[in-house]
């Protein structure tokens, strides 16, 4: 008897374009894609990470390239996504994953550079990925954004202030564009937020301090492993996953769901 299931689980021979893949959930959800056929282009800042990256993917078999980008460089964003496409034919798929913690007291010295870059890089940043991609997922026909943003979009920890409007701003980002680009019926475009994950940002806070905040407030107990958020992502990206549009999905143990 056939199958009743008709919609896609497969990835294989589609194109992602991952920011900030050279550390992290981006460098899971690189590797996730590439596991399952998907072509991958990793860029970062981090150029030992990009070929880090890159050279994991292709010894197991796999298709990635490399290319350094910063996100706050709205020029380098339109000339690599013009040659990611060259390179690989055609974007399915942009992850705006690329990001640091950035915070401190609203009444530093420094705060209103640390404002600046945080929002340069981790909200505009997205919005001029997604522009730039724009005429490239509308080639496709089950083209995917997924924005990473943070429990820090949906509450806020003290001295976090820059990273929490960033955040935020991913959010109504998300949302905005859900409404404006789904009408077009082949673009969704869906935001994941990450509760605490053994990464780049979180490995200078010792142990005893992860311990004491997953006891307090992670009904799992524990920080993630960024492969487990990275599954989220690739999820969103199935062709299969047809129906999400403008969703802001916490993957976070159940953090911001815990009164006490
Ligand atoms: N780790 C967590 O607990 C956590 C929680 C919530 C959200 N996040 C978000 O997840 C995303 C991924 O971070 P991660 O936790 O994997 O950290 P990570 O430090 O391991 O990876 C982040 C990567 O982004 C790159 N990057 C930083 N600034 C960049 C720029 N201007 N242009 C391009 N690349 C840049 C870094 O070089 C790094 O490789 C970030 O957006 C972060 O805010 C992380």
């Amino acid at each position: 008897m056939a199958r009743l299931s008709k919609l896609s689980r497969s990835v294989k021979d589609r194109v992602v374009l991952i920011t900030g893949a050279g550390s992290g959930m981006g460098r899971a959800t690189a590797h996730l894609f590439a596991d399952e056929g998907a072509k991958v282009a990793v860029t970062d800042i981090n150029q030992a990470g990009i070929d880090q990256v890159v050279k994991e993917i292709t010894d197991a078999g796999g298709d990635a390239r490399g290319w350094n980008l910063d996100v706050s460089d709205g020029a380098a964003i339109k000339q690599v996504v013009g040659d990611v496409v060259g390179h690989f034919g055609k974007l399915d798929y942009l992850i705006n994953n690329a990001g640091f913690g950035a915070g401190g007291p609203v009444d530093s010295d420094d705060y209103e550079a640390v404002w600046k870059k945080s929002l340069d890089a981790m909200l505009t940043g997205q919005v001029l990925l997604i522009r730039a991609a724009l005429p490239h997922l509308r080639e496709s026909d089950a083209a995917r954004v997924v924005n990473i943003a943070s429990t820090e979009a949906l509450g806020a920890t003290p001295y976090g202030s820059p990273y929490t409007v960033a955040k935020h701003g991913v959010v109504g980002l998300t949302r905005g564009l859900a409404v404006d680009l789904g009408k077009e019926g082949n673009i969704t475009v869906n935001c994941v937020c990450p509760g605490a994950v053994r990464t780049g940002i979180t490995k200078d806070i010792p142990e005893e301090h992860k311990t004491k905040f997953v006891r307090r407030r992670v009904p799992l107990v524990r920080y993630a492993e960024p492969e487990e958020v990275a599954h989220m992502t690739f999820s969103i990206c199935l062709p299969a996953m047809s129906y999400l549009n403008g969703a802001v999905i916490p993957v976070d143990a159940g953090l911001t769901i815990k009164n006490a």
